[in-house]
């Protein structure tokens, strides 16, 4: 997926506030082998890595693009791989991620498969978007399946595949998990107005159909715009905006 670093740094202040409470929930302990899965531009990676005392850490994404910037940030106890976040290999004291495991399908067997990869006493810590259910979200999947979208896309238009909070606690106590924490919040964003909206999902949510677009990508973005402006009308406005905090850690032997 061709990742915009620019369009995504757009809202970084917004963006960050929950990386820092995901930051929160993490055990820091010395010497922690660690894992960023989705870890884009790095920077974030990076204030993981120095709240971690001595730790040795990874920060994983698929994109290049993404992954030319987070180089910068990169040094003695931090490396940058490109690879799949569902196909991790090792062993790890800390898998984190911050907004990105919506990216890939199936949590049912994705969130079992990255337990499975921590040592004893390890920590699966994970913040998820779960604002599918957002007006701008439902405006775009259902403009996807109007024509002449529906056929410009092959009939492509995701699915959300981030679950119910009781589902995540439920599939981590089947790991045999302690310590499961798992919380939604919300983010009272004020943007300046529903424009603001689609450049904010312009980043995120809508990259995947816009890279299947080509000469429909302007009429695509105008009908979404249209739509956007009548279901949020006025200046400023509120984006609340739903995320999902996963915690656990896999017991002693
Ligand atoms: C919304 S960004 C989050 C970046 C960073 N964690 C942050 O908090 O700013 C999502 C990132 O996940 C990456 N990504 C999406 N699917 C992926 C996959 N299957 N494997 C690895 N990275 C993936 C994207 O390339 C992108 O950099």
């Amino acid at each position: 997926m061709p990742w915009n670093p620019e369009q995504y740094h757009k809202f970084q202040a917004e963006r960050s506030a929950p990386f820092f409470d995901l930051l929160n929930l993490v055990k820091i302990r010395p010497n922690l082998k660690v894992i960023d899965l989705g870890c884009g531009t790095g920077e974030l990676t990076r204030r993981l890595v120095d709240s971690l005392p001595n730790c040795e850490a990874v920060g994983l994404d698929q994109s290049e693009e993404m992954l030319r910037k987070a180089s910068a940030h990169a040094g003695e106890n931090l490396r940058f791989e490109r690879g799949d976040q569902t196909q991790i290999e090792g062993a790890w004291d800390l898998i984190f991620s911050n907004a990105a495991l919506q990216w890939s399908e199936d949590h049912r067997k994705l969130i079992p498969s990255l337990f499975g990869r921590l040592n004893e006493k390890g920590q699966l810590a994970v913040q998820v978007p779960s604002n599918h259910n957002h007006i701008s979200q439902r405006i775009l999947r259902e403009t996807a399946g109007e024509e002449p979208f529906y056929s410009a896309l092959n009939g492509f238009n995701r699915q959300p595949p981030v679950l119910p909070i009781d589902e995540y606690a439920e599939i981590l106590f089947h790991c045999g998990a302690e310590e499961i924490t798992v919380f939604e919040k919300i983010y009272p964003h004020v943007l300046e107005n529903s424009e603001a909206v689609l450049e904010w999902i312009k980043g995120t949510a809508l990259v995947p159909y816009l890279e299947r677009l080509d000469s429909e990508k302007d009429a695509f973005l105008n009908v979404i715009r249209k739509k956007l402006s009548s279901a949020l009308p006025g200046s400023p406005i509120l984006y609340p905006f739903r995320r999902t905090f996963i915690s656990a850690v896999k017991p002693r032997g």
